[in-house]
């Protein structure tokens, strides 16, 4: 297939009489990080799980590789190659890291069948090669690992499933600086492995060092959407009413950015 991975086409979602998403639209090509920014509520949250059939659109398209996934359960969502990691990272604390990770292959042994245990087993491997803290700890309860290894242990959770597009909601957060840029280097692997990604993050100059491509929501509408490179501390300023504090920040993330080789 060519065209975008993935392509949000005016969705409107919400709870009982409150409408949240307004008519969300945006596309993620092939192989690049997305992200999703705007201000605490404005529903970033509620994008993430519309797409991953959380949340059923009320109208609007959401179309995985081309194919109309609007109306499909999140298990079905999961079978066709997306992978969600969900805000707060959720792991099950009272479980071992290897079983976290089981309880996330679900679909592909039930795809799989019969050969279900071979397939689990390469694919646990592979999770294991991308995080070998996980595997050094793969007895571990989840709980008492510290919050990047968690955040590890959610990311390698979704791709055991063998994505082609993850959902990756706000994995800095609580986390201390040092574990932030571990976490920076771990989604850029995955991107690089060729697993595209929609990133949403609340800390914009963690986000703005990952994405490609930046789309800005406020209340439940994209309001602006471009190539970070062209974003600049004005267009960020009018559309997420961010500080002078913060946008030194996000000056410093996209100058230590133009540094990285891509
Ligand atoms: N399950 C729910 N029931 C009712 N309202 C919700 C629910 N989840 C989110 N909301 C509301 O939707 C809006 C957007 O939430 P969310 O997407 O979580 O925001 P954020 O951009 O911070 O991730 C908020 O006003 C929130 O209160
Ligand atoms: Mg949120």
């Amino acid at each position: 297939m060519t065209g975008p991975l993935l392509v949000v086409e005016d969705v409107t979602a919400g709870f009982g009489a409150t409408t949240v998403l307004h008519g969300v639209s945006f596309e993620v090509q092939r192989g690049e990080i997305a992200g999703v920014f705007g201000l605490n509520g404005a529903g970033k949250s509620v994008t993430m799980k519309t797409i991953a059939g959380i949340v059923p659109a009320r109208s609007g398209r959401i179309l995985l590789d081309g194919q109309d996934v609007t109306g499909l359960s999140p298990e079905k969502r999961v079978a066709r190659g997306m992978g969600h990691v969900p805000q707060g990272r959720q792991v099950f604390p009272g479980l071992t890291v290897e079983e976290n990770l089981r309880l996330g292959a679900y679909t592909l042994r039930r795809r799989e069948g019969r050969r279900d245990r071979s397939r689990y087993a390469a694919s646990l491997d592979s999770v294991f090669d991308r995080f070998p803290v996980l595997r050094d700890r793969r007895n571990q309860l989840a709980g008492t690992m510290s919050g990047g290894q968690q955040a590890s242990l959610s990311v390698g959770r979704a791709l055991i499933n063998e994505p082609s597009l993850i959902l990756v909601d706000e994995p800095s957060a609580g986390l201390s600086p040092v574990a932030q840029l571990e976490l920076n280097e771990v989604l850029q692997t995955v991107a690089e492995t060729g697993v595209t990604m929609v990133l949403v993050e609340q800390n914009i100059a963690f986000g703005l060092s990952l994405v490609d491509t930046a789309h800005l929501l406020q209340t439940g509408v994209v309001v602006h959407s471009a190539p970070v490179e062209e974003l600049d501390d004005a267009t960020l300023a009018t559309h997420l009413g961010i500080g002078r504090v913060l946008q030194a920040a996000t000056g410093s993330a996209l100058a230590s950015r133009q540094d990285r080789p891509r």
